[in-house]
C-alpha cells in the first residue's frame, strides 16, 4: 500500500478477542458459551447503533453492561457471573499475531493508532495490560464525539488530528460494517477476516482482505 501515512486499528475483535472473557468462564457457562459471547457482542454493537440513531448517549461500558445483563437472561446465566465477566471484559487478550505484528509495523516506523467505540479508559488499560502501550502513537476514542461507529464524525478524528488526506489512513477492522462505514468515509481499508464471514452488501467493498495481522507485513 503506498502513501499511507497512518495504520490506523479497530480495537474489539481486530486487536482483542472479545470472545475470550466468556471462553475463560466456559467451565461454569458450559457448552453455550460461545453462542451466548456471540448474542452479548451482537446486542452490544445494536445497543451502540441504536443510542447513536436515537441521539441518547452512553458510553462503552455502561452498553457493555447492558447488553451482558440482558445475554445472561436470555442465556439463563445465573447474575452472579456478572463481576466475574465484567472484570474479564477489561482485560481481554490480543489475539496471538497482534504483539509481533504492530512490533514489525512501528520498527518500519508507521504512526499507529487505534480508533475504538470503547472509552479512553478501556481501550488505554487494555493496551496497558497486553503490554502494547509503547507500539501506538495514539488511543483514539469515539467519547471525543460522543456517537459511535459507523458515524463518519468518528472517522473524522484522526484526519484531523494529523492533518493527513483520508486516503492516507489504511483502516483495520474484522467488523465489515466498520470497514463499510471507513471505506464509505474515504480511508483505505483492510478487512481482518478472522472466521470466513461474508463481506456487506453496502457499496463498498474493501481494498485488502486478510486473514489475520500477520499478512501485514507484506502489504506495508
Ligand atoms: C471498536 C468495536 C467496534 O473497537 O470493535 O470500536
Amino acid at each position: 500500500m503506498e502513501n499511507i501515512k497512518a495504520i490506523i486499528f479497530d480495537a474489539y475483535g481486530t486487536l482483542f478477542d472479545v470472545n475470550s472473557a466468556a471462553e475463560k468462564c466456559k467451565n461454569k457457562i458450559g457448552d453455550k458459551w460461545e453462542s451466548f459471547a456471540n448474542y452479548w457482542r451482537t446486542t452490544q454493537l445494536e445497543y451502540t447503533w441504536l443510542r447513536s440513531l436515537m441521539g441518547n448517549h452512553k458510553d462503552f461500558w455502561q452498553i457493555t453492561k447492558d447488553s451482558l445483563d440482558k445475554s445472561l437472561k436470555k442465556y439463563e446465566i445465573d447474575t452472579s457471573m456478572r463481576d466475574e465477566l465484567l472484570n474479564l471484559y477489561k482485560i481481554l487478550l490480543p489475539f496471538k499475531e497482534v504483539p509481533e505484528t504492530l512490533k514489525n509495523l512501528k520498527e518500519k516506523n508507521y504512526r499507529l493508532a487505534i480508533l475504538s467505540n470503547g472509552t479512553p479508559s478501556l481501550i488505554k488499560e487494555l493496551v496497558k495490560n497486553n503490554k502494547l502501550n509503547n507500539l501506538f502513537d495514539d488511543l483514539f476514542s469515539i467519547e471525543q464525539v460522543k456517537i459511535y461507529k459507523p458515524n463518519f464524525k468518528v472517522y473524522d478524528i484522526p484526519i484531523k488530528k494529523y492533518n493527513i488526506k483520508k486516503k492516507e489512513v489504511a483502516f483495520l477492522s474484522s467488523n465489515t460494517w466498520d470497514i463499510s462505514g471507513a471505506g464509505n468515509y474515504g480511508y483505505k481499508t483492510i478487512w481482518v477476516n478472522r472466521n470466513k464471514n461474508i463481506f456487506d452488501n453496502l457499496d463498498y467493498k474493501p481494498e485488502y482482505e486478510i486473514k489475520d495481522l500477520s499478512e501485514l507485513l507484506s502489504i506495508f
